[in-house]
């Protein structure tokens, strides 16, 4: 049963929460095996738009994704807060109003555990519409789930009067807590290094069981992220690798080690003044990093093709994430001319690769009412080209280069 329209004033103004996705610069599948791996934000992320509503309904609205649903009554916090797991959110949701399954269920029902948990009664009773335009490719390691989790974390946590602009020590912990659980109805259990990167933002070192650790004045880098279309499974490679491991311990513990090395010294480097030395000592950690992870049989020759083609470009790029497939990185020169990008992107994009130039260490969740000096719904208005009906059907139809216009600025030396 939907809930009866009541407390017709909607008391806040429309406004946007955002976060960024993430990719894996060093360690992966090392970090199974104790060692440390740096993460950083990409400037790829999720905006989540928040309207009122007077009619006391709950609209869920993810174009990307193919899910725009009326949620009739949403779980009670104390019913939420009851569940044993979070993944056990769908217990408590009518089976009718849940997409069958993919992505637009899994993000469903994190936006059920979420609003459930955080929603005051005022916004229950007067409604909202949330719709959340993704940049953050899905299912390609990348983070998409964590970036949704922790701008859906922020808009409720926003509504509820605990969260104002996200930029805060305490707001971000706090949005960080909500969104880990919001990946665990995702993800059964996730290590929660893509909720922290995404909610921080800048780079980030971690190894399993530990806090991550913020890697201060590091400085942002471009990358191009190529997204092979292979499909892989994380799970088949762990344990592939970890088949291998059994095999010749010896061996692959040394690999385990240089993989660790790699990441440890990274992290350090980060903290250098010098963005040329930095530069320079990424590439070819890089480099080195993607011949340590073919050793473990995790590369593919889709991705070793990424690598010869941006190599050719002085572009080092390696695997990130599990391998197999997926994704891969390649390190833009600073200095690389806007050209240069697109070349290699053609050359990539002619092998049926998907490319995505982006800056790795950026703005973590943001949170705002305004953009520059106009108000979020002057903005959807303007960008939509005026006269638009329902606020949240015009950013739904939002392309991604007007969307692009919400990201917070990249440094301008970056820009070319
Ligand atoms: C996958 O993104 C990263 C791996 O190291 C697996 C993991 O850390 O759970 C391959």
């Amino acid at each position: 049963m939907l809930a009866a329209p009541s407390n017709p004033i909607p008391q806040w103004p429309p406004f946007v929460a955002s976060a960024p996705g993430k990719a894996i610069l060093f360690g992966e599948h090392a970090v199974v095996y104790g060692k440390a791996a740096v993460a950083g934000s990409l400037s790829m992320r999720a905006y989540a738009l928040v309207t009122p509503r007077t009619d006391g309904l709950t609209r869920l609205c993810l174009p990307d994704i193919g899910v725009d649903t009326t949620l009739g009554a949403l779980p009670s916090a104390a019913a939420i807060a009851s569940l044993a797991h979070p993944g056990d959110v769908a217990t408590l949701l009518s089976a009718a109003l849940l997409p069958q399954e993919g992505p637009g269920r899994t993000a469903t029902l994190t936006f059920a555990y979420l609003a459930g948990a955080l929603l005051p009664a005022s916004v229950r009773q007067s409604g909202l519409t949330l719709c959340v335009r993704s940049l953050v490719p899905v299912g390609a390691g990348l983070g998409s789930s964590a970036a949704f989790s922790v701008s859906l974390a922020a808009a409720l946590l926003r509504l509820d009067g605990r969260v104002s602009a996200a930029d805060s020590a305490e707001e971000r912990q706090l949005v960080d807590q909500w969104a880990f659980r919001g990946e665990q109805v995702a993800h059964g259990t996730p290590s929660g290094i893509d909720n922290a990167v995404a909610t921080h933002g800048g780079f980030l070192a971690y190894t399993r069981g530990s806090s991550p650790r913020q890697l201060g004045a590091a400085h942002p880098t471009r990358v191009v992220i190529c997204d092979t279309r292979v499909p892989k499974s994380t799970m088949v490679l762990v344990a592939g690798v970890r088949a291998l491991r059994d095999q010749h311990p010896a061996a692959i513990d040394s690999v385990m080690d240089a993989i660790g090395a790699l990441a440890e010294d990274a992290a350090q480097r980060f903290a250098d003044p010098s963005a040329e030395r930095l530069e320079d000592h990424l590439r070819g950690a890089v480099a080195l990093n993607h011949a340590l992870l073919a050793a473990l049989g995790v590369s593919h020759p889709a991705l070793e093709r990424v690598r010869m083609i941006s190599a050719a470009h002085k572009m080092p790029a390696k695997l990130t994430g599990a391998g197999g497939g997926g994704c891969a990185l390649a390190l833009v020169p600073q200095a690389a001319a806007a050209s240069e990008v697109a070349a290699v992107c053609a050359e990539l994009a002619a092998e049926g690769f998907a490319c995505y130039p982006t800056v790795v260490g950026g703005a973590g969740v943001q949170c705002a009412a305004r953009v520059g000096a106009e108000s979020v719904a002057a903005w959807v208005e303007r960008v939509a080209g005026g006269g638009c009906g329902d606020l949240a059907d015009a950013f739904a139809a939002l392309s991604a280069d007007a969307l692009a216009e919400l990201a917070p600025p990249v440094p301008s030396k970056l820009i070319r």
